[in-house]
């Protein structure tokens, strides 16, 4: 059961790839000797939301406002980081990944405080590894004076949940825990 669960857990962790849940708890079980879990670890992984890696065959191409939104983000590379990501950060609400978080140049005033002004741009790598490639973007786009939301692939389809596009400003899954953030809705200083 202990050695069961510490597989299980890091089958979790590592998030779903494209192979499936299987594959990776075999291959996590192979690549280092199980541990045992925390009682925290645990309970982490049960409260984690929906895995952060995103199939790609369940994207679907952005349309409409979320392709607005698209087209004006994918340079976010070019953009300022927000001062705690210098270096990634294991997150603390999107599930056993690494994170770094991006904004543009209309958001700037924003960055130490006050309301993210119309046309504010936030993007936020989610990774399996620190330095390593991301699995999904998730963004915020200020647009008509409120928040619009989005889920991604690396390269820009937009992530599915039950079928409907992870896209718009009623997002509840994005919108409920982003609620409790301290400023117009960001955590990232
Ligand atoms: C369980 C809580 C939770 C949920 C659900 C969630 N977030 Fe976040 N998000 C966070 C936290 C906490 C941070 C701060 C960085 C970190 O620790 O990941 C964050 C950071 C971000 C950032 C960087 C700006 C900021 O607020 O710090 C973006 C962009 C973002 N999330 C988008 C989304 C989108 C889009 C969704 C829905 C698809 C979503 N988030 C769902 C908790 C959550």
């Amino acid at each position: 059961m202990g050695l069961a669960l510490a597989v299980l857990a890091r089958g979790l962790l590592l998030a779903v790839p494209a192979g499936g849940l299987l594959d990776t708890v075999l291959a996590g079980a192979g690549a280092a000797p199980a541990e045992e879990p925390t009682r925290a670890q645990v309970v982490r992984v049960a409260e984690a939301p929906a895995s952060p890696a995103t199939p790609a065959q369940n994207a679907v191409p952005a349309t409409g406002e979320a392709a607005q939104i698209v087209d004006r983000a994918k340079d976010y590379h070019s953009w300022s980081r927000f001062p705690a990501y210098q270096k990634p950060k294991l997150s603390k609400g999107h599930g056993g990944t690494y994170v770094v978080a991006w904004y543009n140049p209309a958001a700037a005033p924003a960055v130490k405080g006050g309301n993210y002004p119309e046309d504010s741009i936030i993007v936020k790598e989610n990774r399996r590894a620190p330095d390593g490639a991301p699995v999904s973007l998730t963004v915020m786009a200020k647009r008509s004076g409120s928040w619009y939301w989005l889920k991604a692939t690396p390269d820009w389809k937009i992530a599915t949940a039950d079928g409907k596009p992870i896209a718009g400003k009623e997002v509840s899954s994005c919108v409920g825990c982003h609620g409790m953030a301290p400023g117009d809705m960001v955590f990232s200083k």
